[in-house]
């Protein structure tokens, strides 16, 4: 080993053509694509005009909704680029660098796009947006959550019959038996942490993410005119307003049942369910890279007592991703104010 440095030692103080050589081996090792893939000169190309915003959303809805607000202007060099499967949208939102990608629907697909976002091009932060049930009997149709705290609701220990543990983050089916309480074979589950790694930081367990303080705090200072109406016959009793600080959770789970929605309120003070939230968070925290989640409130994840909420998907999807393009100028002009 010592023999090899000095030996590395000789050769490279006597020859400047392998410390370059030394030099771009490492340059490439650092670059999230190989030298040789046909798409790296783009990419090079794109990162110089960089660095961009991430923005990142689950399905079609949601990213047509981006598509006819007309906010996000493409860039008229290299307008889209696709890899890994996933097509990847340059240009800007109110003047700042923007790349929107949609992931596809639930965690795993959440974390890959996230992950290659910050590996392929130079991104200074993630901004999410998409649509949400409610587990918060006090939050309505159209409404947009801020979490400040995000967990994986998705992960549990499924115990034994007749276990005689009681312990708390316990969904016990017996409880929910009808049309009364009493044994169940399916006996309970405790829900898991997870196991978060954070660059420079030994792997710690968490149940709850916290978001990034500056961009909450940022965030918190938005004023956006949310929609009230799906049409010109149909609108909302109520104007919707943004909601912060509340819990999400995010699960591989849909979740349409009114027993289930109370038990996450009740025991976890769970707010919002969706499925890609917490897996966006967490991978952008590994990185130490800012992220903020924006969803609007579709649906009452099997609450509904009156009317089916189906067509105010729409709604919901315009009403978040106005959120989040009102927070993109915010850091656009934040970051204007800062250079000048
Ligand atoms: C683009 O820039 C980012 C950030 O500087 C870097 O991580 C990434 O590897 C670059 N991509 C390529 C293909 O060089
Ligand atoms: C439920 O939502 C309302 C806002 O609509 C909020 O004020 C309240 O704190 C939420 N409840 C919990 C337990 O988070
Ligand atoms: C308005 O939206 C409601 C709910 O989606 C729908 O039932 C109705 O047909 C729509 N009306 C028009 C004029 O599009």
């Amino acid at each position: 080993m010592e023999i090899g440095l000095a030996f590395c030692r000789g050769i490279l103080a006597n020859n400047p053509a392998a410390v370059s050589l030394l030099l771009a081996l490492l340059l490439h090792r650092a670059s999230g694509l190989p030298a040789t893939h046909p798409l790296r000169p783009a990419v090079d190309e794109i990162n110089e005009s960089g660095p961009f915003i991430g923005l990142v959303m689950a399905y079609s809805a949601e990213s047509d909704a981006l598509r006819s607000s007309g906010e996000f202007i493409p860039s008229n060099h290299l307008p889209w680029l696709d890899l890994y499967g996933r097509r990847f949208h340059i240009g800007s939102i109110r003047d700042v660098n923007v790349i929107h990608v949609m992931s596809g629907r639930r965690r795993l697909n959440a974390g890959v796009t996230v992950q290659i976002l910050l590996d392929i091009f130079s991104v200074r932060g993630i901004v999410h947006y998409g649509t949400t049930g409610s587990a918060n009997d006090s939050m309505s149709f159209g409404d947009v959550s801020i979490p400040k705290y995000v967990a994986f609701t998705g992960s549990w220990t499924w115990m034994k019959f007749d276990s005689e543990t009681k312990m708390a983050n316990m969904l016990s089916f017996a409880a929910y038996n009808a049309p009364a309480e009493g044994k169940n074979l399916l006996s309970s589950v405790v829900f898991k942490s997870e196991d978060l790694f954070v660059d420079g930081k030994p792997m710690n367990e968490v149940f709850w993410l916290q978001m990034e303080s500056q961009w909450y705090e940022i965030a918190k200072q938005l004023k956006v005119e949310l929609q009230r109406c799906a049409n010109e016959s149909f609108c909302l009793p109520d104007d919707p307003k943004m909601v912060f600080g509340l819990k999400a959770s995010t699960a591989d789970v849909f979740v349409d049942n009114a027993a289930y929605r109370q038990f996450l309120f009740n025991e976890f003070g769970v707010s919002t369910v969706d499925q890609e939230s917490a897996a966006v968070v967490q991978t952008a925290m590994a990185s130490g890279i800012p992220v903020i989640v924006f969803r609007g409130v579709s649906d009452l994840a099997g609450g509904e007592a009156t009317w089916s909420s189906s067509f105010l998907g729409d709604l919901a999807c315009i009403n978040a991703l106005k959120a989040a393009v009102e927070f993109i100028g915010i850091l656009g002009r934040r970051k204007t104010s800062s250079s000048s």
